[in-house]
């Protein structure tokens, strides 16, 4: 992966922050999106110590509110008419049952499926001129088995960790319709489970002691990372999708290539999208 230029969201922590750290050795153009500007600025530091013949391009937007990501999607897409990798990292489980965005939107829906949905359609002619595109998505082992279309008009009173996992498999039914249409390589990544503060946020202030036994059972970003790279640097085919349980091959498990459901939720998710961005 040298002289590419990247986009990526979710790094300024976790996982993501290994995973840019790893990448940054290279000869790249980094385009990053991050809602904390002083954790996108050491992260540029960090790009630039390891290779200084890198550019960097920071975006700050909260990725919850779909106007600030549209902002940042337009500006990226004028300033940057190739790009060769799209990596969606950034997600994390709502803190309650409902949780709603500053937009009125369910907090799952905007983070893990909206907000990725809006920036690859944004930058999507960017990435269709590069030779090799690729896109990735981080998505978890949580994704329910059989899911119908009832459960995305029921989101808003799912659990904080169905909502999460539900929100995940829309985005990546959302992938699957695109690769039949584009020439992209997806990469679609299950981490299991690691030890970072998506994690430690899932326990409940009364059962906050029981997170540093987590850490027992769960594997650590760092190590995650490298299986990262590794798939990002494995050459799939373009138009094509694939599933990754750190680096192994894998199979989803509910039946996410069923054409009727990729539909409602595309346009579940395009009309939701017209409704709240301002024109
Ligand atoms: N940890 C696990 O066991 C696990 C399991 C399965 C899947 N995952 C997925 O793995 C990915 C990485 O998570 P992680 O465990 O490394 O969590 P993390 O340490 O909390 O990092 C999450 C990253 O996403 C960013 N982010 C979260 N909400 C954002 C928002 N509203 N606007 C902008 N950026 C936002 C964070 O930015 P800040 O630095 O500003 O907070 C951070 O860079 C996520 O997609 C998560 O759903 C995690």
């Amino acid at each position: 992966m040298k002289n590419k230029t990247i986009l990526l969201t979710g790094i300024t922590d976790g996982l993501g922050r290994h995973i840019i750290e790893l990448l940054a050795e290279n000869n790249n153009t980094y385009i990053l999106i991050g809602r904390n500007k002083e954790k996108l600025k050491k992260i540029e530091t960090l790009i630039q110590q390891k290779n200084k013949n890198s550019k960097v391009d920071i975006y700050v937007s909260d990725l919850s509110l779909l106007n600030e990501v549209k902002i940042s999607a337009n500006q990226i897409k004028e300033k940057h008419p190739v790009i060769d990798y799209l990596i969606h990292n950034a997600g994390a489980v709502p803190k309650d049952k409902g949780q709603k965005t500053k937009e009125g939107l369910n907090f799952a829906l905007a983070l893990n499926y909206l907000s990725p949905l809006l920036i690859t359609e944004t930058v999507r002619s960017s990435l269709s001129a590069s030779n090799s595109p690729i896109i990735y998505y981080t998505t978890t082992q949580m994704m329910p088995k059989k899911f119908n279309s009832k459960e995305i008009d029921e989101i808003a009173n799912l659990t904080a960790m169905k909502s999460y996992s539900v929100s995940k498999l829309m985005f990546c039914l959302y992938l699957e319709n695109l690769a039949n249409h584009f020439n992209f390589d997806i990469k679609i990544f299950d981490p299991t489970t690691m030890y970072t503060s998506t994690l430690t946020k899932v326990f409940p202030d009364k059962l906050q002691w029981l997170s540093p036994i987590a850490k027992l059972f769960s594997k650590s970003p760092e190590k995650v990372a490298q299986s990262v790279v590794k798939i990002l640097n494995k050459n799939d085919n373009t138009g094509t999708i694939h599933y990754y349980i750190l680096d192994k091959l894998s199979e989803p498990k509910a039946d996410l290539k069923n054409q009727k459901l990729q539909n409602n939720v595309i346009s579940f998710g395009e009309n939701l999208l017209n409704a709240t961005l301002k024109k």
